[in-house]
């Protein structure tokens, strides 16, 4: 079967550097037509500088790297450098990228991209905050029916939320733009916190990365060196939730995962709940289902999946 053909959108963030690692080591798979930044874990001018900087570390310097927005469609931005350090890739040392930034803004990309390919063949993989998305959405309706499916990382039911007590950071970031995307009715399967927070990078885990011999083994051992720290005091577990790989390893071994197919809806105006992702996971409501919100992985297959892949490169 020919690859799927995905246009990553991303904030990196050391999770979503292990997923861009993830989809370009797996050309079998996955066609990565392009890479949009966003603004999220940290501001855009650093989330499209480590995007390129994950593409040189892949030795994939022809993936095109898009700058989109810099800040949420109505919001003040809300970073998480707290989680991810300063850079937004904090954990070893990294030279700033030579490859180019592309000239076309990343919302054109997405627009211009889902005109030009057959519709139903290009699917969108949020892992960062849904502006981008949401924007391309707003600019160019018609393109809604030409996507695959979108398979987003964020929400949250059973694990609530990790920004504030109800919401999960993509979401609370732009919540405007989370509910334009849930509410376009183009197809969406949802990683939420209920899945990732299954995905804990355990000492084995980061042991088997560090054990490739690599440079990719090297960062991503280091990586998630830094990045569980936050998680593991937080939530006193053996290891951080690896969150945006998820939404790859599914286009690769969607069986890994289960879900079910609800309605999900996205509260924009209680200041107490904002961003949270009101899933009817018990259908408890007549609301129509508009997205598979994943609750389950087989974690030991995800790892295996993770370690084979990335020892690629
Ligand atoms: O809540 C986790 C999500 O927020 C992940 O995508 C992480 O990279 C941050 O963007
Ligand atoms: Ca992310």
């Amino acid at each position: 079967m020919a690859p799927r053909k995905i246009i990553i959108d991303t904030d990196p963030g050391q999770d979503d550097a292990v997923a861009l690692l993830l989809a370009l080591a797996s050309p079998e798979d996955v066609e990565v037509l392009g890479i949009t930044a966003v603004a999220g874990n940290v501001p855009l001018a650093l989330t499209q500088k480590n995007a390129r900087i994950i593409c040189e570390l892949a030795g994939k310097l022809e993936v095109p790297v898009f700058a989109g927005a810099a800040a949420p469609l109505e919001r003040t931005l809300v970073t998480a450098e707290h989680v991810h350090g300063k850079t937004g890739l904090d954990g070893p040392v990294l030279a700033d990228p030579k490859m180019p930034l592309q000239r076309q803004h990343g919302v054109e990309f997405i627009v211009e991209t889902l005109r030009a390919e057959p519709p139903g063949s290009v699917t969108l993989c949020p892992i960062g905050p849904l502006t981008n998305i949401a924007l391309a959405f707003q600019k160019a309706p018609e393109i809604v029916g030409r996507v695959a499916e979108i398979v987003l990382m964020g929400g949250a039911y059973f694990e609530v939320g990790n920004i504030t007590p109800a919401a999960e950071f993509n979401i609370y970031v732009d919540p405007e733009a989370a509910d334009i995307v849930f509410k376009s009715g183009a197809p969406i399967t949802v990683m939420p916190l209920d899945v990732t927070h299954k995905a804990l990078t355990t000492a084995p885990h980061v042991a088997g990365f560090r054990a490739m011999g690599t440079e990719v083994g090297r960062m991503v051992a280091e990586w998630t060196d830094f990045f569980e720290r936050f998680d593991k005091e937080k939530y006193g577990s053996e290891g951080a939730p690896l969150h945006d790989p998820c939404v790859i390893a599914y286009l690769i071994r969607p069986e890994i995962f289960s879900g079910r197919r609800i309605n999900v809806e996205i509260e924009t105006t209680s200041e107490l709940t904002l961003g949270m992702t009101v899933a009817d996971w018990w259908g408890v409501t007549d609301r129509p289902a508009n997205a598979m919100f994943m609750g389950d992985l087989d974690a030991d297959a995800y790892f295996a999946l993770l370690t084979e892949r990335l020892a690629r490169l």
